[in-house]
Order: structure tokens, then C-alpha cells, then sequence
């Protein structure tokens, strides 16, 4: 979703905030723009398509050099991805710019006042109407930050805006209501951005900006207000990223460093989580023991990739707690009036902390007095600020489009939550916890070795780009496994893929099945759980017999699928629960190898946004 940088200091403002775009380009975006602060007035050049649209239109047509501006990339909502609708959006007189994330619901109201007073609007978007706002209070204050606070209090939605105004020169303001905005604190230089990646070349120190808040930045300093102008309360933080783990180190695409990334990345979310007696200490979960003690109920609310990781943490409480567990997608859950109270345990999962969907879900579980524990990637974001606990995933920034490493970690983490609400609720004795957390650290030397052994899986793909349907089965955990991988296809092969528990092939899926049609099956381990492991021989059986080109993924020494399996690959063995965090991996290498060989975008594939700020 877009992203927005500002910049005030020392150097060309124009190269910060391009580079910091940049780096925000994960994001998804369809159209891009900047405007610096220059010789006592305003320069903007903006574009549709990738920024490299906008390199080429700034290297014809070079703006006034400056020290202050402010960038954007724009994924299209109100008004497609043209050159008129891409921010900054200018007022009339061409004195203020401003760049916007998120969605401003009263703008055809405001649309409507701003034209009766003589404003000509320009583009199709909600956001111009806040440049000619901004405007007309800044006449009447002087001030841009006063503007910004009067003008907010006017917009209804969710809004991250950043603006500057050519008679106030040496000074960015900011703004943020429900979408994300985090301040870079340098020396003598200051930056606003969608997230760290933009300004981590620049500073590891970092503000975090709360709800209906104003911030005003200069080169001495940062001033935050609420909307009243009340001086409010933030966080400092440090980031513990550094630049060279956003960059893409070799790969080809950022996404093949992150799922070569992944043993490190589940390594480092195991780190420090266990006491020197092998008891888990959840630092972070500040929810009390007797409240998790009392819980009745888990409620996992996600979106997309986390969603599926949900999927799978239900089958560890539930086996490891005896709570009931439900799943559901946080575009649905609060529509649906939920019954939820004091003794439920909501757990939001999300990789970047920002996705509306699952906030709008965590803010409905709140207010029905649910207590609320964050598993999320990125500290400051405002899931976790907005959570009662949070359980950080350590699988540093995740910048291709398409989920990977975070979801092994997001995986882990539920499994960790699990297993210590097995110990505070005395469900799991403390041997049992220690030999799950000893799979769970050896699960990042069997996701190293599975790497190793990805060349026949890479040729797979290639020999498949042509088709233009595959399958995705599997049986408890490996339900949710099937379903991922049929996500990783569709996002980005552009191809119809579609995950079925394997039980349910009889009821209506089969009549898919035609001559040569890829089915990838995920086969659970054939130890302890031989019903599950026999009832997906048959099922293998049953399509084999229609015609499909079996891809069976099955444990090592797992003999009984070899006669059924056109093509076999291995995953080492692992305790069933735990085998998404190894049979996962070859379904990444497959999308991510089989969208190359069409020829597409990998890290940024179409309509998609790495982060996904509006409902
Ligand atoms: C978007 C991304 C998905 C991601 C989902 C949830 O749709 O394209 O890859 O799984 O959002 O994101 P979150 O940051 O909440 O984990």
C-alpha cells in the first residue's frame, strides 16, 4: 500500500526521499511522486507506473535543488493509477504539496464545499481535497502544523498525511490517524515514513507516532501534538534492523533471500525464550498468568498468508491446551457480531503491524473486553501498540510482496504461545515443553536442509509454467499447508490454484481432476498418525486413477506414497505438528520458480500490496 516519505536537513532532499521510496516499493504501488522545498517555492514531479517512470521524468525535466520534500507511492483506490491522480497533490495557488495513505470517506463532501468556494480540483482522488484545505487554514494561521491539526479534525477515515507549504520552508509536517507513520530522528535531519526501511540508511532511531496525532519536524527537532495541539506522549525506539537487511544480497529477487533467510529467521525467533531450567519466559506477553489461566477461548483473527498460519496454530492449542481455538479471517470478524468476552484470549497475527482488516478486528475485540496478544514482524507498527501483549516474530524486514519468512516465524511463535499456555495452564508438564522446543530449534536445520535439495522442485516448476490450473491437497496441518501454497501460486504465477482438504476431494473438488492435471499433495508424517497418513494413500490413489500428475510431498523413509508419486519430494521427518514448518518451503521455491519462468514481477506482483492499510 503506499508508502510516503518526508525528509528535512543537510542534504538533497530529492535523493533521500527517492532512495527511501525505494526501499518502500515492497509495499505495492502503481504510480509514484515527489515535491522539495526550493528557492522560495514549490517543485513537484509526479508519474504513473514504477518509479523508474519518475527517475526518467525527474532526469528530463530536473527539479529546484532543495533540503525539505516529501514522496509517495500510490496504490490506486479512489482514481486509477494516472499521472493526474498520483501524489503530491498541489493546492491551486501551487504553495502546498501533499502526499496521503489511506482513505478520506467525507471527500465528496468536502469535494463538493471546496468547488462552491472556487478551488478547481484537478484529480479523481480523496486527497487533493486536503492540499486545498491546508491551504485555506494555513492563510488564515499561518502555520502549517495548526493547519494540519484543523484540517484533520474536518476528515473522516483513516488518513497517514505528510504535506509542506513554500512560506514555511524549513518545516514537514505530519499527521496519522489508523494508517502507519514512524519518524526517523537523525542529526540535524529528521524523516517521516511509512515504515524504518525508508530512513534505516540514515538512523536507527526512531519515534513511533500514536492514533490522531500531529507531527511537526524541522532539522533541530520533533514536536508531536495530538489533534487539539496538546503536546502527546510517543515511544522512542531503537530499530535493530540494519540497512544490508533490506538490501537483496545477490538474489535475484528478495523474495528467494527470504526463504533462503528462513533458518536464520526461526533460529532468531526461538532466541532468548527459554530460561536456563527450560522453562518458557514470554517476556513479552504482559497479559497475567491468571488471565491466561481463565481463558475459555482463543480467537485467532489474520489476513492472507498469517491467516494460514493461524490455521495451523488452532491444531497446537487446541492439542497442546484443550482451549477451544477459532480461526477467522479479520475481514469477517467483526461483521459478524462475534461472542467474545474477559475470558476470550484474541491473538492477531500480521506480519507488518498495519493491516486495517486485523486492527479493525483486535479494536472490536477490545472493546467487547477481550484481551488481545500481537504476533507481528515490526515493532512500532500499530497492532502491537494497540495490543494488551505481543509476541514479536525476529524474522527481520520482509520486503517481497508475497509472505515467506515471516510466516515460519509466525508459526513458531504460535507454537511457543501454545506450548506456554500448556505451562501456565498445566496442561503440557515441562519435559514435554523442553522436547517440543528441542524440534522446534532443529526445525531451522531441516528447513536449511530442505533448501539443499530444491533443484528438482525449481525444474518442476519450469516444466509446469504452461499449465493453467494446479491443485493443493492435504489433511490437518497440511490442510492449511495446501491452502498457503495455493496462495503462493496464485499471487504470483497468476495462475488458478486452489487448496482442498483432502477428505473433502469426494464431496465436490474431484470433478476437477483431468488427464495431467499437477495435484501437490502434502502427505503428514506416516509415524503415530498412520490413519491420516493411509486415508492420503488413498486419496493420492483416487486422483492418480482420474488422470493427475501426482507431486507428493512426504517425510524421508516414507515408502508407502513412492508406487503414486509422478514426482516425490522429500521433507525430513518432523512430530506431525510441526511439519508445516518443513513442508511449507518447497511450495515457496515452486510459486516463486514458476512466476519466473512466466516472465513476472516477483517481489511485487500485480494488484498486490505488501502491507494492506485500507479495510
Ligand atoms: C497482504 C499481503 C499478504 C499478507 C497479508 C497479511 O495481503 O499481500 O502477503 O499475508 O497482507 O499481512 P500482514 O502484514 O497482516 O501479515
Amino acid at each position: 500500500m503506499c508508502g510516503i516519505v518526508g525528509y528535512v536537513g543537510g542534504q538533497s532532499a530529492l535523493d533521500v526521499v527517492v532512495a527511501g521510496l525505494k526501499r518502500l516499493e515492497y509495499r505495492g504501488y502503481d504510480s509514484a511522486g515527489v515535491a522539495v522545498l526550493a528557492d522560495g517555492g514549490l517543485a513537484a514531479a509526479k508519474k504513473s507506473g514504477k518509479l523508474v517512470h519518475l527517475e526518467k521524468e525527474l532526469a528530463e525535466r530536473p527539479l529546484a535543488a532543495g533540503s525539505v520534500g516529501i514522496g509517495h507511492t500510490r496504490w490506486a483506490t479512489h482514481g486509477g493509477p494516472t499521472d493526474a491522480n498520483a501524489h503530491p497533490h498541489l493546492d491551486n495557488a501551487g504553495r502546498v504539496a501533499v502526499v496521503h495513505n489511506g482513505i478520506i470517506e467525507n471527500f465528496a463532501a468536502l469535494r463538493e464545499e471546496l468547488a462552491e468556494r472556487g478551488h478547481e480540483l484537478l484529480s479523481e482522488t480523496d486527497t487533493e481535497v486536503v492540499a486545498h484545505l491546508l491551504a485555506e487554514e494555513f492563510s488564515s494561521v499561518g502555520d502549517l502544523a495548526e493547519a494540519m491539526r484543523l484540517v484533520c479534525r474536518r476528515l473522516d477515515g483513516a488518513f497517514t498525511l505528510v504535506a509542506v507549504h513554500a512560506d514555511q520552508p524549513d518545516v514537514v509536517v505530519g499527521a496519522r490517524r489508523n494508517s502507519p507513520l514512524v519518524v526517523g530522528v537523525g542529526e540535524g535531519e529528521n524523516f517521516l515514513a511509512s515504515d524504518v526501511s525508508a530512513f534505516i540508511a540514515h538512523t536507527r532511531s526512531a519515534i513511533e507516532l500514536g492514533q490522531d496525532q500531529v507531527v511537526e519536524l524541522t532539522r533541530e527537532g520533533v514536536v508531536v501534538t495530538d489533534f487539539e495541539g496538546a503536546p502527546a506522549d510517543v515511544r522512542a525506539f531503537h530499530v535493530d534492523w540494519d540497512a544490508s537487511a533490506a538490501e537483496k544480497g545477490g538474489y535475484d529477487h528478495f523474495m528467494l533471500k527470504e526463504i533462503v533467510e528462513q533458518p536464520k529467521a526461526v533460529a532468531d525467533t526461538l532466541l532468548g525464550r527459554i530460561d536456563a531450567s527450560g522453562r518458557l519466559t514470554l517476556d513479552e506477553v504482559r497479559i497475567p498468568d491468571a488471565v491466561l489461566r481463565e481463558a475459555d477461548k482463543v480467537v485467532i483473527v489474520a489476513c492472507g498468508t498469517a491467516f494460514h498460519a493461524g490455521l495451523i496454530a488452532k491444531y497446537a492449542i487446541e492439542h497442546w491446551t484443550r482451549i477451544p481455538c477459532e480461526v477467522e479471517l479479520a475481514s469477517e470478524f467483526r461483521y459478524r457480531d462475534p461472542i467474545l468476552g474477559q475470558r476470550t484470549l484474541v491473538v492477531a497475527i500480521s506480519q507488518s503491524g498495519e493491516t486495517m482488516d486485523t486492527l479493525m478486528a483486535l479494536r472490536h475485540a477490545r472493546e467487547q473486553g477481550a484481551k488481545v496478544l500481537a504476533v507481528c514482524n515490526t515493532n512500532g507498527s500499530t497492532i502491537p501498540r494497540e495490543s494488551d501483549a505481543v509476541l514479536y516474530t525476529h524474522a527481520g524486514p520482509e520486503v517481497a510482496v508475497a509472505s515467506t519468512k515471516a510466516f515460519l516465524t509466525q508459526l513458531v511463535a504460535c507454537y511457543l504461545l501454545a506450548l506456554y499456555l500448556g505451562q501456565v495452564r498445566g496442561t503440557k508438564w515441562g519435559d514435554e515443553i523442553r522436547a517440543v522446543v528441542r524440534e522446534l530449534a532443529r526445525s531451522g536445520e531441516e528447513v536449511e536442509r530442505v533448501l539443499e535439495t530444491m533443484e528438482p522442485v525449481r525444474a518442476l516448476a519450469r516444466s509446469l509454467a504452461h499449465k493453467d490450473t494446479i491443485l493443493f491437497l492435504g489433511r490437518h496441518v497440511g490442510y492449511p499447508v495446501a491452502l498457503e501454497g495455493a496462495l503462493k501460486l496464485k499471487e504470483l504465477a497468476y495462475m488458478h490454484a486452489e487448496g482442498f482438504a483432502a477428505g473433502e476431494l469426494k464431496h465436490g473438488p474431484i470433478a476437477l481432476i483431468e488427464e495431467d492435471l499437477p495435484v501437490v499433495v502434502v502427505v503428514p508424517s506416516p509415524k503415530g498418525r498412520s490413519v491420516l497418513h493411509d486415508k492420503i494413500v488413498s486419496n493420492i490413489q483416487e486422483i492418480r486413477a482420474r488422470g493427475a500428475r501426482t507431486i507428493v510431498i512426504a517425510e524421508e523413509g516414507d515408502d508407502a506414497v513412492v508406487p503414486f508419486a509422478d514426482h516425490l519430494v522429500r521433507v525430513p521427518a518432523t512430530p506431525t505438528l510441526l511439519q508445516p514448518l518443513v513442508s511449507t518451503v518447497p511450495l515457496q521455491v515452486f510459486a516463486c520458480e514458476l512466476a519466473t519462468a512466466r516472465g513476472n514481477e516477483v517481489d511485487q506482483p500485480r494488484n498486490l500490496a505488501k502491507s494492506v492499510t485500507v479495510e
